[in-house]
């Protein structure tokens, strides 16, 4: 996801905005403010390359990212959340999704598109979609759709906002066909999680901002609720292919692999609970970096509870005391540089105190060897017997052998 930060304003100036108008429709009863908000909202809007539009996060902490991918905000939704998911409607007859952080409903519109293209209409689809922000709903309301279906969520987003005594009147025409249904939760994903049916999600959209803006739905807590709410052959996908996501799905009992690439070198995350569904491991030096480094050490909420700050406070201190105890410091990337011959003898200096600090004396030792052998099997193709999650676990396993040593 682009940083933005450069960008003078954030949504929360559209959000003031926004809230004022939906006040005035409420009073007035009259459709014009939503019509003006229509207007108004693309000084506030930014088009990605693919033609739809996307706004800036609100601030956090002199933070701030677009909500989608600039590559094509839209395009992101089919490539990275709807392809890797490969229904076959047919064999499915209802279909259940979970889109966490909804936002504007593009992921939820795009699967509806996928469905309606190739279900034949015998089947079903039920979307629970969370989202924390009530602007951010409202604000799906008067952005222009990026493609048909994204009506049917502004029908269901205005309704929830009517109920909730947000919108004071419903203006969208479009009905939701009977096979489609779409629940909209406004509430921190935390605690609906909690609420949720076990054993009951195909696919789980998870579309969180990055870590370091938004770490609570990204704790190892977080990923044992959504372990309990998707089916035994159901798909997590992300864009996310941070190291504390992916050990943190891992330590929650996924399996992980690469998700398709759109926009950026590398892609982001597919967890399951079966290994069939996973097709790609992720790449050789992630998985070496996540599996013996602090780089890897999850966020953890036991609770579903902390801010944000409580939780990036509370991992910086277990990387403090992961590194040179039982993680090698990711400081100056040195996992990777295990087995390698290096001609810059200051930056090998540094590597090797930072190794010797984990008993392995040397870049190309035999401590070193040892720790990255399960990679000499490293291929891209991810098997049942030959997979991410399981070098990942042999490696972390043999680093602890030799500093026990
Ligand atoms: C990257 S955007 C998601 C974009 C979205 N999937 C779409 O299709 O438009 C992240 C969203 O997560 C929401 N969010 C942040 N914290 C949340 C939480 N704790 N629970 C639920 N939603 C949250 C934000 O308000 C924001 O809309």
């Amino acid at each position: 996801m682009s940083d933005y930060s450069n960008l003078k304003s954030d949504s929360k100036d559209f959000h003031k905005i926004l809230n004022s108008y939906f006040l005035k429709e409420k009073e007035s009863n009259q459709s014009s403010y939503r019509k003006e908000l229509s207007k108004i909202i693309f000084d506030y809007i930014i088009k990605t390359d693919d033609g739809s539009y996307t706004i800036n996060s609100p601030d956090f902490d002199g933070k701030s990212e677009t909500m989608h991918n600039s590559n094509g905000a839209i395009t992101e939704s089919f490539e990275k959340f709807v392809k890797p998911l490969k229904f076959d409607y047919s064999k499915n007859k209802e279909i259940a999704i979970l889109d966490i952080c909804g936002g504007f409903g593009y992921n939820s519109a795009a699967v509806i598109a996928d469905f309606l293209e190739k279900s034949g209409g015998n089947s079903k689809i039920a979307i629970d979609m969370i989202e924390i922000s009530l602007e951010t709903l409202a604000t799906a309301l008067v952005i222009p759709s990026p493609i048909a279906t994204h009506n049917f969520l502004k029908s269901a987003i205005e309704s929830k906002l009517v109920d909730e005594d947000f919108a004071g009147i419903a203006i969208e025409k479009t009905e939701i066909p009977e096979n489609i249904a779409i629940n909209v939760h406004i509430e921190d994903a935390r605690k609906t999680i909690i609420d949720l049916k076990d054993n009951n999600y195909d696919a789980i959209f998870f579309d969180p901002y990055s870590p370091a803006m938004a770490p609570e739905l990204c704790s190892v807590e977080f990923f044992k609720e959504l372990k309990r709410v998707i089916k035994d052959n159901g798909i997590i996908a992300t864009y996310s292919a941070s190291s504390p996501v992916r050990w943190g799905l891992i330590e929650a009992g996924f399996y992980i692999g690469e998700g398709p690439i759109f926009g950026r070198k590398s892609g982001g995350t597919i967890a399951s609970l079966d290994i069939n569904n996973i097709n790609n491991s992720i790449p050789l030096d992630d998985e070496r970096t996540i599996a013996i480094s602090d780089a890897g050490i999850p966020f953890r909420d036991s609770n579903l509870n902390l801010t944000a700050s409580q939780i990036l406070n509370n991992r910086k201190k277990e990387r403090e005391k992961a590194r040179h105890h039982y993680k090698i410091s990711s400081a100056v990337q040195t996992p990777l540089f295990l087995g390698k011959d290096l001609k810059d003898e200051k930056l090998k200096r540094r590597l090797i105190r930072n190794l010797n600090k984990v008993n392995i004396s040397d870049l190309k030792s035999d401590e070193a060897y040892y720790i990255i052998e399960p990679q000499n099997r490293y291929s891209k193709e991810s098997t049942k017997e030959n997979n991410s999650n399981k070098r990942i676990i042999e490696m972390n396993k043999r680093l602890l052998a030799i500093i026990d040593n």
